[in-house]
C-alpha cells in the first residue's frame, strides 16, 4: 500500500516504472524537522532531492526555504512559491545569468565557493545597481563515512574553500559596497548517521565567525548543510536531537546569535517515494538467478552509481521461500543493477515490485539514457492519487532534436 491504495493498482493505472509518494510521509519528515530545531531557523530544503513541482509546492506551503544549485533550480523553487529571503543559492559553478536572476530575485544568499566568484558576483551586483547577499562556502576539511561520491567536505573535495582562505573572502565581502555579508555555509556530505561529523563542522563555523565578529563583522547565518541519512533498507536512524542540540549551540554560541540554518534533502522526501517496476524476465547465468524489470538505471542511477540498497518488495505477498536474486534493468550498461542478493519469494512476469525509500536523488538523477522516456511521477493523499508528471512521450523525446 502507498497511504490508502494499493502499489499494484497504481502500477496498473499508470503504467511502470512509476515514482509514487506519499504526502503524509514528508508531512510527518517536516513536522519531525521543525520541533527538532529552534523557532526562527531556516530549513531549506535541498531542492535537487526532489524538484517535483507537486512536492515543492507542499514544503513552501509549509513554510520550508530552499536551498538550490541551478538557475533551473530557482525558477521551478519561485514557481511552487518559495520566498526568495528563504533562499539560498550553492553551488560551485554559478554563472552569472544565475547570478543575475538570483540578484533581480533578492534571495538570502549565494553560497560563494571560490574568490573568482566572489569577484564575478560583485561585478554582477554592481552592474544591476543592487546589493548581493553573500555567504561563503567553508571546507571544514572533515572525512565522514560514506560513499566517497557523497562526500563533500573532505580536503580533496571541490566544494568550498578552506577557513583561512574564508576568512579571506568574507572580509572581502563584509568591506564591498555591492555585497552584504549574511555568513557562513559549509555541508559535509550526505548519508551521514553519526553527530560528531556535525559538532566538529559547527566548531570550525563558530570559531570562524568568532574572528569575524572580533573584526567588527557579525554573522547572521550559520548554515550547516545537510546531509541527514535515511537508510536505504530502514535499519538506522539519523540522530536528529543531537545533531540539533550540537549545532544550536554553536549557532547560540556567537555573542550576537546567529540564525541557523539547515539543508536536508533526504531527509525529508527519500522514505515517501517507491519506485514500482514490473517483472519482464527471469533468467539463469553463471552460477546466479536473475530477474530482469522495467525500470533501469536511467530510472533510478543509487545502485548503480553508489552501490546503494534499497529494499525490493513484492506489491502483492508471494508465498514461497526467499531465495537471493539480483535484480537487473534492461539499460545496455553492466552497472544497470537495482539490487543484488536480494531475498525474493518466487515471482513471475508481470508482477510488481516496489523499489522502497526511493524519493530522494531518484527521479531527480534520472536521464533519457538509451533514449528511454522518463517515468512518470503520482502523489498519494489518503485514498486520492494525483499525477505531478507525465510519463514523457515519444513524441516528447523526439522533440529536442531539430
Ligand atoms: C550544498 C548542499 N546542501 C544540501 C544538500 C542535501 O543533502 P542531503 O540530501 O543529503 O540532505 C546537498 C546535497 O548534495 C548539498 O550539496
Amino acid at each position: 500500500m502507498i497511504e490508502g491504495v494499493e502499489a499494484e493498482a497504481l502500477a496498473r493505472r499508470f503504467g511502470t516504472p512509476l515514482y509514487a509518494y506519499s504526502k503524509a510521509l514528508i508531512r510527518a519528515r517536516w513536522e519531525e524537522l521543525v520541533a527538532a530545531f529552534p523557532a526562527g531557523s531556516l530549513i531549506g530544503y535541498a531542492v535537487k532531492a526532489n524538484s517535483n513541482p507537486a512536492i515543492l509546492s507542499l514544503l513552501a506551503r509549509w513554510g520550508a526555504g530552499a536551498e538550490l544549485v541551478s538557475g533551473g533550480e530557482l525558477a521551478l523553487a519561485l514557481k511552487a512559491g518559495f520566498q526568495p529571503p528563504k533562499i539560498v543559492f550553492s553551488g560551485v559553478g554559478k554563472t552569472q545569468a544565475e547570478m543575475r536572476a538570483g540578484i533581480r530575485k533578492g534571495i538570502l544568499a549565494f553560497n560563494v565557493e571560490s574568490e573568482e566568484e566572489l569577484s564575478l558576483l560583485i561585478k554582477t551586483a554592481r552592474g544591476m545597481g543592487r546589493r548581493a547577499r553573500v555567504s561563503i562556502r567553508v571546507n571544514p576539511a572533515i572525512a565522514i563515512s560514506t560513499h566517497p561520491h557523497i562526500a563533500t567536505a573532505t580536503a580533496r573535495s571541490k566544494f568550498g574553500v578552506s577557513p583561512r582562505e574564508a576568512l579571506r573572502l568574507s572580509l572581502r565581502a563584509a568591506r564591498d559596497p555591492s555585497l552584504s555579508f549574511v555568513g557562513l555555509h559549509s555541508h559535509l556530505g550526505s548519508q551521514i548517521f553519526e553527530a560528531r561529523p556535525y559538532e566538529r563542522e559547527s566548531r570550525i563555523l563558530a570559531d570562524l565567525a568568532r574572528t569575524l565578529s572580533s573584526r567588527g563583522i557579525p554573522v547572521k547565518l550559520l548554515d550547516f548543510g545537510g546531509g541527514f541519512g535515511v537508510d536505504e533498507s530502514g535499519r538506522r536512524r539519523f540522530p536528529l536531537e543531537s545533531v540539533s542540540r550540537v549545532l544550536s549551540r554553536a549557532a547560540g554560541s556567537l555573542s550576537g546569535p546567529a540564525r541557523l540554518a539547515v539543508e536536508p534533502g533526504r531527509f525529508l522526501v527519500a522514505e515517501s517515494g517507491t519506485l514500482l517496476t514490473r517483472l519482464l524476465y527471469r533468467k539463469e547465468t553463471i552460477g546466479r538467478r536473475l530477474l530482469v524489470v522495467d525500470a533501469g538505471m536511467n530510472d533510478f542511477v543509487r545502485p548503480a552509481l553508489y552501490g546503494a540498497r534499497h529494499a525490493i518488495l513484492p506489491a502483492r505477498r508471494r508465498p514461497g521461500p526467499r531465495t537471493p536474486v539480483d535484480v537487473a534493468g534492461p539499460v545496455c550498461e553492466s552497472a544497470d543493477f537495482l539490487a543484488r542478493g536480494m531475498r525474493l519469494p518466487p515471482l513471475e512476469p508481470g508482477d510488481v515490485l516496489a523499489i522502497l525509500n526511493a524519493g530522494a536523488y531518484g527521479f531527480s538523477m534520472g536521464s533519457n539514457y538509451n533514449s528511454r522516456p522518463r517515468p512518470a511521477e503520482v502523489l498519494v493523499d489518503g485514498r486520492e492519487v494525483r499525477l505531478i508528471r507525465r510519463r514523457q512521450s515519444g513524441a516528447e523525446l523526439l522533440g529536442c532534436y531539430p
